[in-house]
């Protein structure tokens, strides 16, 4: 398996191009199921969990007629298949993204309950309640949901929980139900409001996406899309947490500041400069960061997703900070790792208290989920001595080319077989 070495202590400097959205992109694949014909996707970040689901909508009959680069053309003319198989759906939780445009579709759907991240226990519960509520009959089985739908048809629905790909895939469904869908206390992150985007470019009727009240006219069909992913607002907030903690110099290029106000905020109040432009944010280190505070909420909140990588530019802040985890049970799994590298942290239910250390020393550390693993390597930069992290597949499913993007702004970062 794969390991990144980081030799610490190299300052980052010049500017970085943020890739598309893993979260965007991913319900965008599975969106192309409620079209017929040729969907052109542009901007895809390369990581592995578009691989996964573009793996997955062929194997429901999907022709991919093109997937180079950062485009994928699928023709979902003869999608015929309603069985999202086990082995491709337990690597990526995102896959039950198409439970909701299979019943809309083909009226059936049997999808494998997801795995993913080891996060907490994301359950899909409010998924199901949300498309049974648009009529859909669904049990589960021997590991697979089982759903289908003679029609589907529009009712006004409170998730009990904020979820984001809950929200999308009521959404997607319900954007071919019959008659008028309100979703209440819907998520209103900025790759829902994309996903209705784009949709209604091919005919949905959807209002309100970004907001927490969402309503869909829905329509018979949708022609199919020709898109181009919104830049990933997860990657751009790490890379400007990279630059803080090495107290470099970074122009983070391709992202959307409005997208991460609370990140950026945060960042100010350390101690950080931070320059916003129209579509790029620039920050400097100061020679010092200050402890700051944060709870993690759903959008607009502080996202879950830059948790750990700002616990880890906290580890070396002048003082005490705390940090609170709302969104997911079990996401303080980086803690142990952190310390083994010298941070000084203590858990107490979902809240970490971070003393600021001096200096942390470079370790074997294993990544654990996907942000953890990221929250590694940005210790690493600055860590005296080299840091090995193993188990780098959790990265390689949401960063594109991270070692490569590092190694241009100057850090010394490699990865062995
Ligand atoms: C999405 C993001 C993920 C991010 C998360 C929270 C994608 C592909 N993934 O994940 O990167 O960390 O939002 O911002 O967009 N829950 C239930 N029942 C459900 C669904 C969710 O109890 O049916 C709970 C979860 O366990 C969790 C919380 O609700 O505690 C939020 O989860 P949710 O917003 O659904 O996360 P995802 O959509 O899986």
């Amino acid at each position: 398996m794969d390991k990144i070495i980081v030799e610490g202590g190299h300052k980052l400097n010049g500017r970085v191009r943020i890739s598309g959205a893993k979260n965007a992109v991913l319900p965008i694949l599975a969106a192309t199921l409620l079209t017929q014909g040729k969907n052109e996707i542009r901007e895809a970040p390369k990581v592995r969990d578009v691989n996964t689901m573009v793996r997955l909508v062929k194997e429901l009959g999907a022709e991919v007629d093109h997937f180079e680069g950062d485009h994928v053309v699928l023709d979902t003319t003869s999608v015929n298949n309603p069985v999202a198989p086990y082995d491709l759906v337990s690597t990526m939780r995102a896959s039950c993204l198409v439970l909701g445009p299979l019943l809309a579709r083909l009226g059936e759907a049997k999808v494998s309950l997801p795995g993913g991240c080891a996060i907490g226990a994301r359950p899909i519960d409010l998924h199901i309640k949300g498309l049974e509520a648009l009529g859909a009959k669904i049990r589960l089985e021997e590991g697979y949901v089982y759903g289908t739908a003679k029609k589907l048809k529009g009712v006004h629905h409170t998730f009990d929980l904020v979820t984001v790909t809950g929200t999308m895939n009521v959404m997607m469904a319900a954007a071919l139900a019959e008659g008028e869908t309100v979703l209440c206390n819907a998520a209103q992150e900025p790759e829902v409001k994309y996903l209705a985007d784009v949709l209604n470019q091919s005919g949905a009727k959807i209002k309100g996406a970004g907001t927490d009240t969402i309503v869909i006219q829905g329509v018979t069909s949708l022609k199919p899309f020709d898109c181009r992913i919104l830049p990933d607002r997860i990657e751009a907030a790490t890379y400007m947490i990279a630059a803080a903690i090495t107290d470099g110099d970074v122009e983070v290029l391709n992202c959307v500041p409005g997208h991460m106000e609370p990140i950026i905020d945060k960042l100010r109040q350390s101690g950080v400069t931070v320059e916003t432009g129209e579509n790029s944010v620039r920050v400097k280190g100061n020679g010092k960061l200050s402890p700051v505070d944060f709870t993690t909420e759903p959008y607009p909140g502080f996202a879950t997703d830059v948790q750990a990588q700002f616990m880890t530019l906290m580890t070396l802040a002048k003082g005490q900070s705390k940090i609170t985890e709302t969104v997911f049970e079990n996401r303080f799994m980086h803690v142990a790792e952190l310390k083994r590298m010298g941070a000084d942290i203590s858990i107490e239910g979902n809240t970490a208290t971070v003393n600021g250390v001096d200096h942390l020393s470079g370790a074997p550390v294993m990544a654990t989920d996907l942000r953890a693993s990221a929250c590694l390597v940005l210790a690493g930069l600055v860590a005296e001595r080299d840091t090995v992290v193993s188990r780098v597949y959790h990265i390689d499913r949401g960063y594109q080319d991270m070692e490569k993007k590092l190694s241009q702004l100057g850090a010394a970062i490699r990865r062995v077989k």
